[in-house]
């Protein structure tokens, strides 16, 4: 009998080109030391939580662009808790199996709510990758449009590390060209549309696709949440992750239905495989027969992440 990861390596092996579809999240990138947004206690949400004057308040308010608008402080503040203050966070196994798999032609698409652009640090073709909510670098300035290196704002974020007590001791980066502390990455803040990219890409690339592979998301963004639902009735769906995630559950109360998940775990074409993605990104690299070309292209990406730091 063979387990789930067994199973996903052999249906790998039989993919067709250009077959594959990822949908990830932050739970991809934990182990690089961003902290995700939901997990309990460790997640970014539950710091904010933790603060008392924001108890009552949405978590998600740091990342809605009104808010922003008001005052940048709470998102500067959040900031310096997710990002390392020195160097550009490396790539985890996840992203170097999802760079394996692209590397063999399988892969049509990679579908990210990360800013991090480890997918591309990894070594896959940015062709690729859909940035559903943006990108950390560039920096842009709200008010006179001045786009700049984010770089050029944690050199002026340095104050602010070791992290703030209180997001009222925060000093935000002020744009370089106007002065005005309106400056955000182009990352995609709540109220703001997704790049029309990638909506282009999930119409072209997820109906045709024969097995999806979703990590290290909740699903609980929209429309993000939403872009399985356009594969094709037959695809197979891989969820590697702590819990399962749009599970569908119970039926309808006249029109209501009782829950937005859309994935049924009891049909043969559901699988979730439960407990730590890096774990199983190991496990199925080892099933492939790819422990070698693993190192090679962990070696290489290395290698190239040193002669940029060095230059
Ligand atoms: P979440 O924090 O909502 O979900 C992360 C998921 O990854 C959870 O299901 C975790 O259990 C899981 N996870 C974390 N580490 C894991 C591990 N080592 N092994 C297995 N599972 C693990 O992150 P996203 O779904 O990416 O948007 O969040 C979506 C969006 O919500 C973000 O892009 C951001 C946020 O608000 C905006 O800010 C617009």
């Amino acid at each position: 009998m063979l387990t789930l990861v067994q199973q996903l390596a052999s249906q790998i092996r039989q993919q067709p080109p250009e077959s594959i579809v990822f949908f990830v999240g932050a739970g991809i990138s934990v182990a690089a030391g961003i902290p995700d947004f939901r997990s309990p206690a460790i997640g970014l949400y539950a710091s904010i939580h933790e603060m008392k004057r924001f108890r009552f308040k949405s978590p998600t308010f740091v990342f809605e662009i009104d808010e922003f608008m008001n005052d940048p402080r709470p998102f500067w503040w959040i900031f310096s808790r997710l990002w390392p203050k020195t160097e550009w966070p490396h790539p985890t196994d996840f992203h170097y199996l999802m760079a394996l798999l692209a590397e063999e032609g399988i892969v049509s698409h990679v579908f990210t709510q990360n800013v991090d652009n480890l997918e591309e640090v990894a070594g896959i073709d940015q062709n690729l990758i859909s940035c559903a909510h943006g990108t950390l670098n560039p920096c842009k300035c709200l008010k006179c449009g001045h786009k700049f290196p984010l770089s050029e704002a944690l050199r002026q974020m340095t104050v602010n590390f070791p992290p703030k007590e209180d997001y009222e001791d925060v000093i935000p980066p002020v744009c370089p060209n106007c002065g005005d502390n309106h400056v955000k990455p182009e990352v995609v803040f709540f109220g703001e549309n997704l790049p029309s990219e990638t909506f282009t890409s999930a119409h072209e690339y997820i109906p045709k696709a024969s097995l999806a592979i979703i990590s290290g998301t909740s699903l609980n963004v929209e429309p993000f949440a939403s872009f399985p639902k356009m594969l094709k009735e037959n695809s197979q769906i891989y969820v590697i992750n702590r819990e399962k995630v749009k599970e569908q559950r119970g039926g309808l109360i006249g029109a209501l239905h009782l829950s937005s998940g859309y994935i049924n775990y009891e049909d043969e074409k559901c699988h979730f495989i439960e407990g730590d993605l890096q774990e199983t990104a190991r496990q199925l690299i080892y099933e492939l027969g790819w422990d070698e070309r693993y190192q090679a292209l962990k070696t290489r990406i290395e290698s190239i992440e040193q002669t940029q730091t060095d230059s």
